[in-house]
């Protein structure tokens, strides 16, 4: 097989066997193929796009490129989440806990933030002590004792992503949705899970801005996973505004643990509740999703979900102590209030630039070598159809005390929302919800 040959299949439309996926995965992950033949070939697939069973094969052979996860020690079903990303996405720690507390094992391994968007590992590693380089054994241990373990990918682990999704940075290939898929669910399956949920994020805050869009992604997965014998359930949900109110690290572990204690955000918590029950539902623990709903909202009241991240931090040697004592957690060292300039109501927001604020400030990452702070971000205060005045605080922004990234964030921070004269709805969260043989459009 020549490379020079699958390209221009490609590039002309054809649709490439099960082998010839193997070959370019295999070869350029070995470094076999170069960068620029690697480059049109993507490209190549952005206009061409792939049939269904291709966006299979393509993600098999990414899976299979380094050691896959091997979970079967562990009795009972396991239950992935994967969120497509985005801003203030705190749900896995709050999700991982209420289900391991309703009777789910939850094995997720989980990444960084890069971009405008956060990372699960970087929002715990704020807990003082927390790990999530644990090894293989202990991540397997703590899911049979716990029912949860949250672990950092190895460099052994679906290697041919890393070095595709490196290239696909810098060659304007990212936002295709069969090399979307196929990096996001070869990861999935080299973890090992039985059931995955899948949170597909749609707005200005996502990958996929366009609904039309997110919605065949969610397609494009289910049937991947589907394909793999994985039981598949995919929401497509709002990006926006921001999820919840804080978007950074300690302050979203704050934010997560209100949830948990059942004082978090309306927008966070019945999203949790969502996935959650239909956790639970896939995993075989309840019938229906409305008892899924009833057991995730118990163990938020009894307190059962709470007390399953203490154990979970204690288990990954953090500071449990974080969750009755939030001053625990890393603090900024400036707390500033920024102010409307105008009065009115909040039309729109882009969230995407709201996910740039907090990296300017220092939560995120611009290149996977940059060193994060923990301690910064933004609480908003305004979301989209709330009233503001004329000098209301707007926002608060947790700083390093850095002047120059302060004035450039809260500049580009006012730019991102547009306040108008009339006030407008909430914009709608739940979209659509995806599974093997239906999709359910909702209202
Ligand atoms: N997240 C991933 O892991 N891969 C993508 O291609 C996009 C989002
Ligand atoms: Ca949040």
């Amino acid at each position: 097989m020549r490379m020079y040959d699958l390209i221009y299949k490609k590039r002309n439309g054809k649709r490439l066997s099960k082998e010839e996926l193997y070959f370019v995965i295999q070869e350029f992950t070995k470094g076999k193929i170069p960068d620029y033949q690697m480059a049109a070939f993507l490209m190549a697939i952005y206009f061409r796009n792939m049939v269904s069973q291709e966006a299979v094969d393509l993600t098999m052979a990414m899976a299979d490129s380094g050691q896959r996860v091997d979970l079967s020690k562990i009795p009972g079903f396991k239950i992935d989440k994967h969120s497509t990303g985005g801003v203030g996405d705190t749900t896995t720690l709050i999700l991982a806990p209420l289900v391991a507390a309703c009777g789910g094992r939850v094995a997720k391994m989980t990444g960084r933030g890069l971009g405008h968007t956060g990372g699960t590992i970087d929002k715990l590693e704020s807990i003082p002590g927390f790990s999530t380089s644990i090894t293989k054994e202990k991540f397997i241990e703590n899911v049979s004792t716990n029912g949860l373990a949250l672990m950092g990918q190895t460099s052994e682990f679906v290697p041919a992503d890393k070095v595709i999704y490196a290239l696909r940075d810098v060659t304007a290939t990212v936002d295709s949705v069969p090399l979307i898929a196929s990096s996001i669910m070869s990861k999935k399956l080299a973890a090992g899970s039985d059931g995955i949920i899948l949170d597909v994020k749609t707005g200005s805050g996502a990958f996929m801005e366009k609904y039309g869009d997110a919605l065949k992604l969610a397609r494009t997965m289910v049937d991947i996973g589907e394909a793999a014998g994985k039981r598949m359930v995919a929401f497509i949900t709002s990006m926006e505004e921001p999820l919840g109110y804080a978007i950074g690290n300690s302050i979203e572990v704050k934010e997560a643990v209100d949830t948990l204690k059942g004082t978090g955000p309306k927008d966070l918590t019945n999203l949790c509740i969502e996935l959650g029950s239909n956790m639970l539902m896939v995993s075989g623990i309840v019938k229906t999703v409305d008892e899924g709903k009833k057991k995730i909202e118990k163990v938020i009241k009894n307190k059962k979900g709470i007390e399953k991240f203490r154990t979970l931090i204690k288990s990954q040697g953090g500071n449990p102590d974080v969750v009755d004592n939030p001053s625990l957690l890393p603090q900024s060292k400036k707390q500033i209030e920024v102010k409307s300039e105008r009065s009115g109501y909040v039309e729109k927001i882009n969230t995407y630039d709201i996910g740039l604020c907090s990296l300017i400030l220092g939560a995120g990452r611009k290149t996977k070598e940059d060193t994060i702070d923990p301690s910064v971000g933004i609480y908003i205060r305004k979301k989209i159809s709330d009233k503001i005045g004329r000098g209301e605080t707007f926002a608060i922004f947790h700083t390093d005390g850095n002047e120059r990234k302060f004035a450039e964030a809260k500049d580009k921070f006012l730019k991102a929302y547009t306040v108008g004269n009339k006030k407008v709805g909430s914009p709608r969260f739940f979209y659509a919800k995806v599974t093997k043989d239906k999709t359910e459009e909702y209202k």
